[in-house]
């Protein structure tokens, strides 16, 4: 039978808040979000008393996973400032956007050694495909690598990676990743359905994106890849700030504007002290699948040259291709199904100089340049 929200909100009648009312009558709940067996809804309350609340989060969590018939939950705990406290300010994400500096709050996840994001200054830019790729190629070099979807707007590794099933969970809190073509995968797709439409507000973002950080078991990884979310606003930003990032890859298709979006994705990691490991140029070139000529219909490198201006590395072009996008949306990465034709070796040679860059960013962040 499938689980409904009243169910829910019956189990949260026996969760207590601090105060010792029930949670489902504490005014502080999001709209409970059930859909075929997966829950998600978020917990209000003030930034000052979050630690108390954690507790509550983690009962409501183990509680509404006790039901029979519910396959995954997530509750998020959302801290918000109240409107016109001291310092507030007007946007969504108020309670994120004061977060310490990075160094205070982005805590290494045991047993990852390097954690890298993909991120691009807009969506549609081929950051899903390019990070799916770059983690295969990143395996191919021997690396053990894990990818963790955050680009909760539009998850993609689900599709990408053609994975149906969902998590298992293990002693009843923690989750258990997809593993997939030899990578350790989670995403924010598995536990909240692709169809849902799902209003995050800033600091729900921060909180799943750390539940997926910390409690799934990721194992021993070299390298975790992570998906982020399009865009340079204030949670992206945030997400940049939390995740304890060796580095970022910044993707970027060749036109000017895509180039302004790349500049401010520089820009924000740079912000936060996250070295940028370099720019991946893609849809660089178009090459044709009957005839094999190569046409440079973005006008070809302008991405490099920008990386160049900007004094940030140069980590390769990936051609416009058919085969690309064919294998991509069906789930069937370029990297692991053609591992012996050209893109897959393009993918490649940005693993390997990622990989390069990775060794030397632990020494010496590159010195940018950042005119956006
Ligand atoms: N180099 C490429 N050649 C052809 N199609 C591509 C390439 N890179 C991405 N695509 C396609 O473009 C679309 C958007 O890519 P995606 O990786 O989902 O972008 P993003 O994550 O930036 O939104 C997808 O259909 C994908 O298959
Ligand atoms: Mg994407």
């Amino acid at each position: 039978m499938a689980v409904t929200k009243e169910q829910v909100l019956a189990t949260l009648d026996g969760v207590k808040s601090p105060e010792g009312t029930p949670l489902s009558k504490s005014g502080k709940l999001s709209d409970v979000v059930v859909n075929d067996g997966k829950v998600f809804f978020s917990i209000t309350v003030d930034a000052g008393a979050v630690k108390a609340w954690e507790l509550v989060r983690k009962h409501a969590e183990d509680a509404v996973r006790a039901i029979p018939g519910v396959q995954s939950a997530l509750v998020a705990l959302t801290a918000e400032r109240k409107p016109g406290a001291a310092g507030a300010r007007p946007s969504p994400s108020s309670a994120t956007t004061r977060a310490a500096p990075r160094g205070e709050t982005a805590v290494g996840v045991p047993g990852v050694e390097a954690i890298i994001a993909v991120a691009s200054g807009k969506g549609g830019v081929g950051k899903s495909t390019t990070a799916v790729n770059l983690a295969l190629g990143l395996a191919g070099l021997g690396l053990k690598t894990g990818i963790l979807d955050a680009d909760i707007y539009g998850p993609s590794l689900p599709k990408l990676l053609a994975i149906k099933e969902r998590p298992q969970t293990l002693g009843g809190t923690r989750l258990k990743p997809i593993s997939r073509y030899g990578l350790t995968v989670m995403s924010i797709g598995f536990l909240v359905d692709e169809e849902t439409p799902m209003i995050w507000r800033g600091p729900m973002v921060i909180s799943a994106l750390t539940q997926m950080l910390r409690e799934v078991e990721w194992g021993t990884l070299d390298v975790m890849v992570v998906d982020m979310p399009p865009g340079t606003g204030d949670a992206q930003l945030t997400m940049a700030q939390q995740v304890p990032l060796k580095g970022a890859v910044i993707v970027s298709t060749p036109q000017d504007l895509a180039l302004v979006d790349a500049r401010r994705g520089i820009a924000m990691f740079r912000r936060v002290n996250v070295p940028v490991l370099g720019v991946v140029e893609n849809m660089s070139y178009f090459q044709c699948p009957h005839c094999g000529a190569r046409s440079d219909i973005f006008g070809h490198g302008g991405a490099q040259h920008e990386a160049e201006r900007l004094g940030v590395p140069f980590l390769g072009a990936v051609p416009l291709h058919m085969r690309i996008r064919e294998t991509s949306d069906s789930g069937l990465p370029v990297v692991a199904t053609e591992p012996d034709g050209p893109h897959a070796k393009a993918y490649r040679e940005v693993a390997a100089r990622v990989r390069d860059q990775l060794k030397s960013a632990g020494r010496s962040a590159p010195k940018i340049v950042i005119e956006a």
